[in-house]
């Protein structure tokens, strides 16, 4: 864990929430549990507090967990945009605070909440702020891969058509075929707190989605997206973006050359982890 990803000094705070963490594995991790939590963890900010979110696995290395996925749509021109969960109020300790958070996301029983990016830092940026002004469309960076820089200014907004070669797509790293990726940003517009994501579109997640039906609901057209901050110390890491990830079994995954943990993005798994709160404003 970094130094980030621990709660401040505050001995009853701590102790309550491993209580509840204990507590909620015990029970299964109920959703309802976790939103629970939430409201009664919160005495130095908004949110956090135990939550189950979907990530691409963590496989390798010192990574605690996975990747959070952000659930995307597509728009009628092709646009990619990472969905943001509804602007709620809600009262935490007497006070009304706002929290984004959709309790039944499409009908699949998932809650989905800005909790779920609430770790390394990014609890205190600017886009996590629930009612940040964002049209939440995926925006290319400077391009991690040759087609993507070919493609795309800093700036541009992804575009599924522009993956039209993601049956085959490859780089020389790897497999060639698994699915074609592009770097990006999400909700860091006219800020300067970035939040880096890594979107792919595969014909794996294509497969998937057809009898999962949270792939169904939180994926399109065979594109998934995460937030693309390393759950170890925080590092940006990167599908097919280093020859050396060959060398620890990465080349086909997510690899983070900080430390060399390894991420699946043909894996989605279930995750619970301890969000921290959004500072108080
Ligand atoms: S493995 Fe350490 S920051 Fe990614």
């Amino acid at each position: 864990m970094s130094d980030s990803d621990k709660y401040p000094a505050d001995s009853g705070r701590r102790r309550f929430v491993k209580g509840v963490v204990g507590g909620a594995a015990l029970a299964g991790v109920g959703t309802t549990g976790a939103a629970a939590v939430n409201s009664a963890t919160s005495s130095t900010g908004s949110g956090g507090g135990p939550t189950q979110a979907y990530a691409i696995e963590n496989t390798g290395g010192p990574a605690p967990r996975g990747m959070p996925q952000i659930p995307i749509e597509i728009d009628d021109e092709g646009y990619i945009r990472g969905v943001w969960p509804e602007v709620q109020t809600v009262t935490q300790n007497g006070v009304e605070v706002e929290l984004a958070i959709t309790e039944d996301y499409q009908g699949t029983g998932v809650t989905y909440s800005q909790d779920w990016f609430q770790y390394c830092g990014v609890q205190t940026y600017d886009g996590l702020n629930p009612t940040f002004e964002s049209d939440n469309y995926f925006r290319s960076d400077n391009g991690a891969y040759d087609w993507q820089s070919e493609t795309y200014s800093a700036g541009d907004r992804l575009n599924v058509n522009d993956f039209d070669e993601y049956e085959t797509w490859g780089n020389g790293i790897g497999q060639a075929g698994l699915g074609m990726p592009a770097t990006g940003t999400w909700r860091s517009q006219d800020t300067e707190d970035t939040m880096p994501i890594q979107v792919l579109r595969s014909t794996r997640i294509e497969e998937a989605a057809q009898d999962n039906e949270w792939l169904a609901a939180s994926t399109d057209q065979g594109v998934i997206a995460w937030l693309n901050k390393c759950t170890h110390f925080c590092c940006v890491p990167g599908y097919k973006q280093a020859a050396s990830s060959a060398t620890f079994g990465g080349e086909d995954g997510v690899y983070c050359q900080c430390h060399q943990s390894v991420y699946d993005p043909f894996s989605i798994v279930e995750t619970l982890f301890t969000a921290l709160p959004r500072p108080s404003e």
